[in-house]
């Protein structure tokens, strides 16, 4: 049982935002299987470390997304709701840096405490701050389409 399994409770059924969600919770599973400890006692940390800035390329496309349409309604880039993404974007960064240069024993923690903190935080953050940008969209009709917010790189593969 991963630490964040995909559910119905999680979905805000706005296609483009689900499916992005979709491929959060995928690529965050694939982290908290690579620190398996069989994986890291063949592999060390370099499937983590892959993993981990897979994850950290989509958060920056996926927050990426979310702040253009709030940019284009007409949020302020002070508001929590960005404050939240560039706190994950700094702790997510700051491990990956850690991986190469401290003890393993200090990297597995990191990493793993990352895991569990992205599986307790993203249900919340999802709920509450993404559930209130897609109904504000919904309350002004906007479509991310429409107004050609889409973003390129959406769903890159989910290794
Ligand atoms: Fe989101
Ligand atoms: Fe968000």
């Amino acid at each position: 049982m991963s630490a964040l399994p995909w559910s119905d409770a999680l979905a805000l059924n706005e296609p483009h935002l689900d499916s992005t969600h979709q491929e959060f919770v995928e690529l965050l599973g694939a982290l908290e299987r690579s620190l398996d400890p069989a994986t890291v006692g063949s592999a060390g940390f370099a499937n983590a470390s892959a993993a981990l800035q897979a994850l950290v390329s989509h958060c920056e496309s996926h927050f990426g997304m979310e702040e253009t349409w709030m940019r284009a309604m007409g949020f302020e880039d002070g508001n929590c709701h960005f404050t939240q993404h560039r706190q994950v974007l700094e702790v997510a960064r700051d491990v990956l840096a850690r991986i190469e240069h401290e003890p393993a024993d200090e990297v597995q923690g990191y990493l793993e405490r990352l895991v569990l903190g992205l599986a307790e935080w993203f249900p919340m953050h999802a709920q509450q701050m993404d559930a209130a940008l897609v109904y504000a969209m919904q309350e002004l009709k906007l479509e991310p389409q429409a107004l050609k917010l889409e973003p390129q790189a959406l769903v890159a593969s989910a290794a």
